[in-house]
């Protein structure tokens, strides 16, 4: 199932990653998603924006199933990754919470060093090999533009390391279980403005290797770094397309009214 933007004018769209389509989630009796349907672009940047409450932490956690943990939710509807159903009973909800990670809006790494961190993941699979444990902390660190900065301080506690850099661990350590699928929620609000930028330049360098999915309420920041953009109100995905398009010539009112400052 191949969602089409909301405007027939975006361009085609390329492959998608993950699919939801005609999702709805309920927390108990309150309907927090209606009927969503929208793609997220393999290799790309997807963003979802809108007011605070509109459900796009909901959604972000559906992907991986973190709703799961939340006592009397309900999801129905189809959610896939390469195309199989990851609702489906035989799923294995670990493995793919390996394949789709998520990085929060607060830096949480664990109270442990620098090293111990980025290796949880791994060590958790029971992987113990000296050299291959080396191998990715390098390759992490690397990739999450950590490693000059820290390889001389391995064994220093994470949680004292400046914000910005325990965020950036954070993403080390999800980079280290090799995910494919990279979920951000408001990753920059607690940083501050050369912090947020640095994440969001590393989040362009990741995106040729990740499918990358961020919730942001700042709209500077979604046309800033994103591909594609859904715009969300009440539960609703209003308006899903092309991002430099949405935020030029919305195909909704309502996503004009939200982009020119008159709601939220
Ligand atoms: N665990 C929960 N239990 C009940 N209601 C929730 C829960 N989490 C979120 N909600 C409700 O679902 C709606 C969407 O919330 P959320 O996805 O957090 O919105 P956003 O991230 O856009 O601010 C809100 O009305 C919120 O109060
Ligand atoms: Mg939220």
């Amino acid at each position: 199932m191949i969602p089409t933007p909301t405007n027939p004018s975006d361009p085609p769209l390329p492959t998608a990653k993950m699919v939801v389509a005609k999702l709805d989630l309920f927390y108990g009796a309150f309907q927090a998603l209606r009927q969503v349907t929208m793609p997220f672009a393999k290799n790309h940047i997807t963003a979802l924006i809108g007011p605070s409450g509109c459900g796009k932490s909901t959604l972000l956690r559906v992907l991986n199933r973190m709703n799961d943990l939340i006592p009397g939710v309900l999801v129905q509807g189809r959610v896939e990754l390469d195309g199989l159903d990851i609702y489906a009973p035989a799923t294995d909800v670990c493995e793919l919470r390996t394949r789709v990670g998520m990085v929060f809006q607060r830096p949480n790494p664990f109270p442990l060093s620098v090293r111990d961190n980025v290796l949880f993941g791994l060590r958790v699979a029971g992987v113990h090999h000296r050299a291959r444990l080396d191998e990715t902390m390098e390759r992490s660190l690397r990739a999450a533009w950590l490693w000059d900065n820290l390889k001389d301080r391995l064994h220093h506690p994470a949680l004292e390391l400046p914000l910005d850099q325990q965020q950036r661990l954070c993403v080390a350590r999800l980079l280290a279980v090799s995910p494919e699928v990279i979920l951000m929620d408001e990753p920059c609000s607690a940083l501050d403005p050369i912090a947020t930028a640095k994440i969001e330049e590393l989040m362009l360098e990741l995106k040729r290797d990740y499918s990358i999915v961020i919730v942001t309420h700042n709209m500077q920041q979604a046309a800033r770094i994103s591909d594609y953009t859904g715009y969300m109100l009440l539960g609703d995905m209003v308006e899903f397309g092309d991002t430099g398009r949405l935020f030029t010539n919305p195909a909704d009112t309502r996503t004009q009214d939200y982009i020119s400052g008159r709601y939220g």
